[in-house]
Formats: C-alpha cells, structure tokens, sequence
C-alpha cells in the first residue's frame, strides 16, 4: 500500500457511541467531504481525506487537520474556505487565515 503525502481530516464530530454530536456536525462539515475530494482529484494533489470523531477543538468547529504538516484549521465553513487552505498547501504553506494551532 501507499500512503498519500498528505492526510486531510475532516472533523464530522463522531462520538465514542458513533452519533455525530458536535459543533463541526452542526456546521456542516461532513458535507464538504465530497468536495474536498472532488479538489484534491482535480488538483492531482496526493493525498487522502477522511472524516473524523470530535477534534476537542469544538470552539473553532469546523476543524480540519492537514498532516504531515500539523496544521489545524478552524472555522472552515465554506467552500471559499476549503479552497484558500489546499491552495496553500499546494503552494507549500499554511492558509493563515485558518489556523487555529
Ligand atoms: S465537534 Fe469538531 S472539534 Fe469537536
């Protein structure tokens, strides 16, 4: 197996019981999934988007993590939003205007 360069996670606010309960649920982030992929298929960027439990960031909901980098994204609330991040990331750093760590 390969693994991508990048692993993009999405918070959907999944709790230990399996219910999305949470603030990014709320705001819609499970919905920008297929966005996001449809991005990264377009970009031809290498990497994987995955859906997540409760980040424990929940102020800043939604919260979208880029790794390796380590980025933490807050507020991600659009499609505008999602857009400024991975043109970041393709130009190899991060959307400032998100990061919350
Ligand atoms: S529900 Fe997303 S960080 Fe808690």
């Amino acid at each position: 197996m390969e693994k991508p360069k990048y692993h993009i996670c999405v918070c959907a606010s999944f709790r230990a019981g399996g219910d999305p309960k949470g603030v990014c649920h709320k705001k819609g982030s499970s919905g920008f999934l297929s966005y996001i992929e449809n991005e990264i298929l377009e970009r031809g960027l290498d990497a994987q988007v995955t859906s997540t439990g409760c980040m424990k960031a929940c102020d800043y909901g939604p919260v979208m993590v880029v790794y390796p980098e380590g980025h933490w994204y807050g507020n991600v609330d659009s499609e505008t939003a999602i857009d400024d991040i991975l043109d970041a990331l393709e130009g190899g750093g991060p959307a400032a205007q998100y990061l919350i760590a």
